[in-house]
């Protein structure tokens, strides 16, 4: 199988499974316990039917959104998502340049193997700052400071992290960051000697707005629920939120927001967006899908600020119903990441394009020529 065999999400995830070592592949894959979250992010799309109308003139059509007060080509963009040099060795600098070819938004996280100072200089499109809160004030300041000095469009503070998810394959394959080859995982790295060149012979491994602080995941390797539960603050609450929106003074979002009641918080504190995510099923399984609980949340603050459905997004028409309901764009990180580890920035780009011919043919499909023109009364519950 190669990048050209790739036509859909489930080919990416194929290949990058082929490219990839169990270990590094399975935390991409993987969600909390018995990831029923994780597959019910997908399934709930599915509960749900578009309506076309037709005779509708679509010869043109145009996908762009604003969100966060920045235009966007296509209504769906890349979600921060954690250690990119693990899937390939260009990491975040693949996805950036990626994104900015398809004139889309990207995420950057607190926990990226590229510096916020080295993506501001590879790409001009807009740019999310992902923020952990951490023990570390020293380190919660560094983060902020590097973000606005890197003129980061938006900071997303992620909230559904305050413990570490139950991640079952992470503690069978004993995934590490850095990556530990342990007796049994060793067969894993053996049978994908390229990545392994890549990995030693490429750059180096660093989580560069961490290592100034603390050792965790450079020099002392960890899991990322154990990385969760030690060094992020867990008495963080709405005043470190809102006061944290303050200093950044600019487009904030909350990330993993579930409930109409914190939905209307983060409206108070003065947020001008949130992710209604449950972080890809990988924190609490159980909870409710982002689609599921769409309407409610669009409801209570959709004319207020920017609601982005996040998760279990694996075709164009599941953002064309999410924006039918109300969603003013989606992300995800799956999405683009199986597709970084099957090829790196040529396997995003592909990704991308697919998911743009994807939402142009549903939109014309559904007989509209801009993504406003969609509403709940193209939509049918099964
Ligand atoms: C994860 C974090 C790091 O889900 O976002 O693994």
């Amino acid at each position: 199988m190669k990048l050209k065999h790739c036509h859909n999400f489930q080919d990416f995830r194929k290949l990058a499974k082929k490219r990839l070592p169990s270990p590094v592949f399975n935390y991409i894959d993987g969600a909390a316990d018995d990831e029923i979250t994780y597959r019910r992010n997908t399934s709930s799309f599915d509960d749900v039917d578009l309506i076309p109308n037709v005779l509708a003139g679509v010869d043109k059509v145009d996908l762009s959104t604003t969100i966060f007060g920045k235009k966007i080509d296509m209504p769906l963009y890349c979600a921060p998502t954690a250690v990119q040099r693990l899937f390939h060795y260009d990491g975040e600098r693949a996805v950036a340049k990626a994104a900015q070819r398809y004139g889309t938004m990207f995420g950057v996280s607190s926990l990226s193997t590229v510096s916020v100072e080295e993506i501001a200089t590879l790409s001009d499109a807009p740019k999310m700052f992902q923020f952990y809160f951490h023990k570390d004030r020293g380190l919660n300041d560094s983060l902020l400071e590097r973000a606005k000095a890197a003129k980061f469009d938006v900071l997303a503070l992620t909230v559904d992290t305050i413990t570490g998810g139950n991640r079952e394959r992470d503690l069978r394959t004993g995934f590490t960051i850095p990556p530990k080859i342990t007796p049994s995982s060793l067969l894993s790295f053996i049978t994908k000697p390229m990545w392994g060149i890549n990995f030693l012979t490429k750059s180096k491994f660093e989580l560069p707005h961490l290592q100034d602080y603390v050792g965790a995941g450079t020099n002392v390797t960890t899991s990322i629920g154990e990385y969760f539960s030690t060094m992020l603050d867990q008495s963080m609450n709405w005043n470190d939120a809102e006061k944290l929106c303050s200093q950044w003074n600019g487009h904030f979002a909350l990330k993993g927001i579930m409930s109409v009641e914190d939905a209307k918080r983060a409206v108070d504190i003065g947020a001008t967006g949130i992710m209604v995510s449950n972080h890809g099923g990988r924190q609490l399984d159980g909870s409710r899908a982002p689609f599921d609980q769409l309407a409610e949340i669009v409801d209570a603050v959709g004319d207020k600020i920017d609601v982005i459905c996040e998760g279990g997004i694996q075709r164009g028409t599941h953002v064309l119903k999410a924006l039918s309901i109300g969603a003013k764009a989606c992300s995800g990180g799956r999405l683009y990441l199986y597709a970084l580890g099957a090829a790196g920035q040529a396997g995003v780009e592909r990704a991308l394009n697919q998911y743009k011919m994807e939402l142009e043919r549903g939109l014309k499909l559904m007989g509209c020529t801009s993504i406003d023109q969609l509403n709940r009364s193209n939509l049918r519950i099964r």
